[in-house]
C-alpha cells in the first residue's frame, strides 16, 4: 500500500510517500481501504512535535523520541471494509464505515488501516459523504465533550468560542447554537460571515473587537486569550482546549475558582458512547463537519503546512487514490 511516512518529527516536508506492506487484520480486527482520511491539528502537532509549552517532552516520550515509532500518522478515515480478522461478525467485505484510530497506533493516512472491530468504528450513514466522514470525529467530539460534559452546557447560556472557524470551534458554534445557547465567535476578518453562517449570533474579529461578556462558558480553541477566565458570569467554566502544561496541570488540581467559576480541561472521551452521541447529535441537524481544502495523498505535506498555519478552515481531508 501507499502510505505517508513520517521518519523523523519536523517541518511537512519531513512526510515522504512511500510504499509499505499491506497490513492484515489481526483477531477481532477489520482491515478498511481507505477512501479519505482527516488532517488535523493533532497530525500537525505529531509531526512536528510541537505542543504547548511544557507538552514536548511528553510527546516524544508517548510516541517516540526523534520521531514516530509508529511513522503513519492519520486518525479520522473513511472507507469499506475488505477483509477480516478472526472472530469478526459485526462487519462484512464491501461495508461503509468510518471512524478514528487508536491514539497511539494512528495509521490512517495509508491505503489501509487495521483497526478493532468493537472499537471506534462506525457504519457510515448515507446523511455523510467520503470526505465528510473522514472529517467528522476531530472536531465534533472536542467540541460536545467539552461542552456538553466538561463546561454542561445549559440552554440560554452566554458561549463564547475563541477560533470559531477552525475544526472544533466550527462544531462547537453549532452544537453550542443547537443546545439552546447565545454564541459569541471569534474569529479573523475573512471569517465572520462563515462563523455565522454556523450559528453564532455575533461574530467579532480577534484582532480588533474585544469580546466583552460575560459568558456562562468560554471554550478557547487556540489558547490565544489569557484574560479569558475574567471574562467568566460567576458559576462560568472556561474550557482549556489548548493550554500548556502547568496551566493544564493547574485546572485539573485547582478546577474550582472564585465565584463558583471552574477551569476545564480533561482529555476528551473516546468511546463508542461518545462517537455515537456526535453522530446522533448529527442526525438531530445538530452538526455537519465543515470542509475544508482536500488533498490527493501525494500532496499530503501542503494539507500539513496548512495545518500548522494554525488559521485553517475547517477540516483538511486526504483522498485516497479509488482502490474498490
Ligand atoms: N484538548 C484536546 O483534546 C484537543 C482536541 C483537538 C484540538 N485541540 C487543540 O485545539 C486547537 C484548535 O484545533 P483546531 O483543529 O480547531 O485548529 P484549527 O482548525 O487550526 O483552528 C484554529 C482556530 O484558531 C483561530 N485563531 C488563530 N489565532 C487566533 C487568535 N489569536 N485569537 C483567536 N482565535 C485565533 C483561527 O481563526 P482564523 O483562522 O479566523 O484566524 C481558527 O479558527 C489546536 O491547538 C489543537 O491542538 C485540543
Amino acid at each position: 500500500m501507499k502510505a505517508a511516512v513520517c521518519r523523523r518529527y519536523g517541518p511537512p516536508a519531513t512526510i515522504t510517500i512511500e510504499t509499505l506492506s499491506d497490513p492484515q487484520p489481526g483477531a477481532g480486527e477489520v482491515l478498511i481501504a481507505v477512501q479519505a482520511a482527516g488532517l488535523t491539528s493533532g497530525d500537525a502537532r505529531i509531526r512536528g512535535a510541537h505542543a504547548p509549552a511544557g507538552m514536548g517532552p511528553m510527546i516524544r516520550l508517548a510516541f517516540g523520541l526523534s520521531g514516530p515509532r509508529r511513522p503513519v500518522l492519520g486518525r479520522e478515515y473513511a472507507g469499506r471494509v475488505v477483509a477480516l480478522g478472526a472472530g469478526v461478525t459485526r462487519y462484512s467485505p464491501g461495508d461503509a464505515v468510518f471512524g478514528i484510530t487508536d491514539g497511539m497506533r494512528m495509521g490512517a493516512h495509508a491505503e489501509l488501516v487495521a483497526v478493532r472491530a468493537d472499537g471506534l468504528i462506525l457504519p457510515r450513514p448515507d446523511s455523510l459523504n467520503v470526505p465528510e466522514a473522514a472529517a467528522f470525529f476531530f472536531g465534533g467530539l472536542t467540541a460536545a465533550d467539552f461542552l456538553l460534559d466538561q463546561c454542561a452546557l445549559q440552554p440560554g447560556e452566554r458561549v463564547l468560542v475563541v477560533g470559531g472557524t477552525g475544526a472544533v470551534g466550527s462544531a462547537a458554534i453549532q452544537i453550542a447554537r443547537h443546545h439552546g445557547a447565545h454564541v459569541t465567535a471569534l474569529a479573523g476578518a475573512g471569517n465572520l460571515d462563515l462563523a455565522r453562517e454556523l450559528g453564532a449570533d455575533v461574530a467579532l474579529d480577534y484582532r480588533t473587537a474585544p469580546a466583552k461578556g460575560p459568558f456562562d462558558v468560554i471554550l478557547d480553541m487556540p489558547g490565544l486569550m489569557p484574560d479569558a477566565a475574567a471574562r467568566l458570569a460567576p458559576g462560568g467554566r472556561l474550557g482549556l482546549i489548548t493550554a500548556d502544561l502547568a496551566t493544564m496541570l493547574g485546572a485539573m488540581l485547582r478546577p474550582r475558582r472564585a465565584g463558583g467559576r471552574r477551569l476545564c480541561a480533561n482529555v476528551v472521551k473516546e468511546t463508542p458512547q461518545a462517537l455515537a452521541r456526535l453522530v446522533a447529535l448529527h442526525q438531530a441537524g445538530a452538526y455537519r463537519p465543515l470542509m475544508g481544502a482536500q488533498f490527493p495523498l501525494a500532496d499530503i505535506a501542503q494539507a500539513h503546512a496548512q495545518a500548522d498555519s494554525g488559521h485553517k478552515r475547517g477540516n483538511l481531508v486526504i483522498e485516497m487514490e479509488p482502490q474498490l
